[in-house]
């Protein structure tokens, strides 16, 4: 039986298999024709209009677009910068990645889009160390989009300017944090900076910026050409509207990025979009939303996949990184790579943050070891209480609440490791 088909916003050009993502195939299937409209309405125009369809942020944090965008003072002589999030570090989370090397041209239509509506003229993109082709590709793209005239001076004879450059990241997951990733691109270490002032008021070089996730901005050419009641109908409105893509991967039968729209049961996503569970064996939990997120279980596959019914499920929708999880996982084991990974990444500002994500570490390692005390869960808990709300930024409170609801939803396989020093599912 074949999954229900949806409206595709994002992917749908992708969905010819002969589609390489150039200037000229992403022209002739409609592409660079949102951005006139754009330039013909006045810069507050097109933030109502981005309001209007309800977008909300697809980094992580789920804030409604149109809305930062306001926040952005309106003097027109003060310089405003675009920052485009391309760090795409959230372990499970992998569609940014594939828009960066195989759709770009509605990246930096999005983004001329955004910089036409906050009066910025001068964009940049932080992308991900690690990501050679896209990086290569994304550099091919903005160099094909300056000499059709869709950047640079006079776009498309509107008097509108604006140059856009591409910054390569090192591998730190904190610099997709938003403040981490402007002093990372002012060239300093990526050390996340107290908030308020929020970005969009005091950001690059002390500028009002916008940072905005690669998916968000690519959302941005449909909706203009589209209208924005045409968007806000997809999804559960007026929250939640649009599609979203989901990396779905683990123990499913087709891993992979799934554009749905907001709102789809998990179930449907995991069972009809993923194949369900490799094998025909059973499922034992899902990270929902990337490796901050607090974890499903079976009981969760009702949950809606929207930002407010995540949330409302005890979790949050985040980066949509989906993690499929089958009876044979160890959530002890889990626990401790999750650990290991946020103690590797903290930037060590934060004591709590800094000592936290370490000793986490520490003590998962040793419950999966065998060596665990019996007081270690509750130490634990401790750790992870002592860690949230704290911080100067949220990687600390993302490191500490997975970890306390994989205790709260399977506490017996921590337990049984540390009465009978060994794994229940056997795992090695
Ligand atoms: C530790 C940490 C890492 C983050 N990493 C990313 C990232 O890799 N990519 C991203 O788009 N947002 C990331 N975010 C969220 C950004 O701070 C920011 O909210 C986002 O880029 C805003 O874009 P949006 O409104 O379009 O979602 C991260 C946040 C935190 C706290």
């Amino acid at each position: 039986m074949s999954a229900p088909a949806y409206e595709k916003v994002i992917l749908r050009n992708l969905q010819d298999p002969g589609y390489r993502g150039t200037l000229a195939e992403y022209r002739a299937r409609g592409g660079y024709s949102g951005l006139p409209k754009a330039l013909q309405l006045q810069p507050q125009e097109v933030i109502d209009l981005v309001k209007q369809s309800g977008l909300r942020g697809r980094g992580g944090a789920g804030f409604p677009t149109g809305l930062k965008w306001d926040f952005v003072p309106k003097d027109l002589a003060l310089t405003k910068y675009v920052a485009i999030n391309g760090d795409e570090g959230e372990p499970g989370t992998f569609k940014d990645r594939q828009l960066l090397e195989q759709e770009p041209h509605p990246i930096i239509e999005g983004t001329v889009i955004t910089a036409y509506a906050i009066g910025a003229h001068v964009a940049y993109i932080y992308v991900r160390g690690e990501f050679v082709e896209g990086a290569k590709v994304f550099q091919r793209a903005l160099e094909e989009a300056y000499a059709a005239g869709f950047l640079g001076k006079n776009i498309l004879g509107s008097g509108f300017d604006l140059d856009f450059y591409m910054h390569r990241g090192a591998g730190a997951y904190i610099c997709g944090e938003e403040t981490g990733l402007l002093e990372s691109l002012e060239g300093k270490r990526g050390q996340p900076r107290l908030k308020p002032p929020f970005p969009a008021v005091k950001g690059l070089f002390g500028k009002p910026t916008v940072v905005n996730n690669v998916e968000t901005v690519s959302n941005l050419p449909p909706i203009l050409v589209g209208g924005p009641e045409w968007y806000a109908g997809i999804g559960v409105p007026p929250k939640n509207t649009g599609t979203r893509i989901f990396s779905i991967s683990g123990h499913v039968e087709r891993p992979g990025n799934y554009e749905l729209p907001l709102g789809l049961p998990l179930r449907e996503l995991i069972f009809e979009h993923a194949g369900g569970i490799r094998g025909g064996r059973q499922l034992k939990a899902v990270i929902p939303g990337g490796a901050s997120s607090p974890i499903f279980t079976p009981a969760h596959l009702d949950v809606k996949m929207d930002f407010d019914s995540v949330a409302a499920a005890g979790s949050m929708a985040g980066s949509g990184g989906v993690v499929v999880m089958d009876e044979t996982t160890c959530l002890v084991r889990v626990a401790r790579v999750i650990a290991h990974f946020f103690a590797h990444e903290s930037c060590g500002q934060c004591t709590q943050c800094r000592e936290g994500t370490a000793w986490l570490h520490k003590m998962l390692t040793r419950i999966d070891e065998g060596k665990g005390r019996p007081e270690d869960l509750e130490v634990i808990l401790d750790v992870c209480d002592n860690m949230k709300g704290k911080t100067i930024c949220v990687l600390s409170d993302a490191a500490a609440m997975p970890i306390e609801s994989y205790i709260k939803h399977f506490r017996d396989d921590f337990e049984h490791h540390i009465r009978g020093g060994a794994c229940p599912t056997g795992m090695a």
